[in-house]
């Protein structure tokens, strides 16, 4: 339910239907937005639509409109831009396996990079011009130290994926240098896990996971034998890759204090989404085995091209300048993928 009066701020959310995404805007539905959401459903599923208006119920669902269209597609974009006046945009469409884009370059710079330079020059032949970004840790490369500010160097990506990450972040700063009316806020995401606590909706990936959380769920419900560690002679204390884990509806909700704080202001700005608390392979499988209730099966693997051994935020910033912090631990976000993935063997098409 709408938990604040409607208010008469348009959002448009690109690749609203994709995991963060539809996390995302069930927060902005519940906190008395209007939402637009513009997904090409080429990595997600439409049936989201019908999970976000059972968990945010009739009323705010009014406020919801999906319209099924390619970013990159200007007639699309500025049909979008010309029906609804649109007051912010927060950008999630792209791909983003890390792997598949080491095979498809070119893929994924066109779609990645021509996606966001069509959506902002639509943005500002229509006069909006605030954007958040979906960024990624990923481009801190292998960090010096940790924790990593947002001071902490952006390094060489080790993939196109988190190369076009690295890109897009640079192309919306030279817009606030060409036009300083440009409000743009890069958020970066370290590992985001877990499903909405209704259980209604979570991470779906087509094909063989790429990242840890899923696989590891779909070993607990039998889809997969084993969690294939991808190493573990890493120094770290166990010996297995460290990340810091944040529970998507802790990140969707740092999308929306950014939302709140950026309203009225220019300029570009960035802050680490995380928890500041780094957790290796085995204790995630360790985790998981507690939320689903049984040992889950391992083997150990060589190292995966392109990994760092570890990474975590330090997130003083978005806590102090936007007041958000992570609530959720690591047997919260295991306990919520588990009720997700337990009543969605096989995700939305299942
Ligand atoms: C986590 C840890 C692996 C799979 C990537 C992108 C980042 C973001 C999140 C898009 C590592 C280990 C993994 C498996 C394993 N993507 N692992 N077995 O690589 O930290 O980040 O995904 O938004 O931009 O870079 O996430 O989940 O793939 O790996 O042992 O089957 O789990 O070695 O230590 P990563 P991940």
């Amino acid at each position: 339910m709408i938990n604040t009066q409607p208010k008469d701020t348009c959002v448009l959310v690109t690749g609203g239907a994709g995991f963060i995404g539809s996390h995302t805007v069930v927060e902005l539905l519940q906190d008395g937005y209007e939402v637009v959401v513009v997904d090409d459903l080429s990595n997600a599923s439409e049936k989201v639509f019908d999970r976000i208006d059972q968990i945010v119920g009739d009323d705010a669902a009014e406020h919801l409109t999906f319209v099924r269209a390619d970013v990159a597609d200007r007639d699309a974009m500025d049909a979008v831009f010309d029906e609804f006046d649109i007051d912010h945009v927060i950008h999630f469409a792209g791909y983003k396996a890390v792997g598949e884009s080491v095979q498809k370059p070119i893929e994924y710079y066109s779609n990645n990079i021509g996606n966001t330079l069509v959506l902002a020059d639509v943005m500002r032949n229509h006069g909006c011009k605030s954007i958040i970004f979906s960024s990624s840790a990923t481009v801190y490369g292998d960090p010096d130290s940790l924790p990593l500010t947002e001071e902490s160097p952006k390094k060489p990506a080790t993939n196109p994926s988190g190369w076009t990450k690295w890109m897009i972040e640079e192309m919306l700063r030279s817009l606030v240098v060409a036009d300083p009316e440009w409000n743009v806020v890069l958020l970066r995401y370290f590992n985001p896990i877990g499903a909405h606590p209704s259980g209604l909706m979570g991470e779906d990936p087509k094909g063989i996971p790429n990242n840890l959380l899923p696989y590891v769920a779909q070993v607990a419900v039998g889809r997969r034998d084993a969690v294939h560690v991808f190493g573990d002679d890493y120094d770290t204390p166990d010996g297995t890759g460290v990340r810091d884990y944040i529970h998507v509806v802790d990140l969707a909700r740092g999308h929306v204090a950014a939302l709140a704080w950026m309203d009225g202001r220019t300029g570009c700005e960035v802050f680490n989404l995380g928890t500041g608390t780094g957790t290796s392979v085995l204790e995630i499988i360790k985790a998981f085995s507690a939320a689903c209730g049984r040992e889950l099966p391992y083997v150990v693997e060589p190292r995966r091209a392109g990994d760092v051994t570890a990474n975590w935020a330090d997130c003083t910033k978005a806590r102090e300048v936007l007041g958000w912090q992570a609530e959720f631990g690591i047997s919260e976000m295991c306990r919520d993928a588990w009720n997700w993935q337990s009543n969605n063997p096989f995700g939305y098409e299942g």
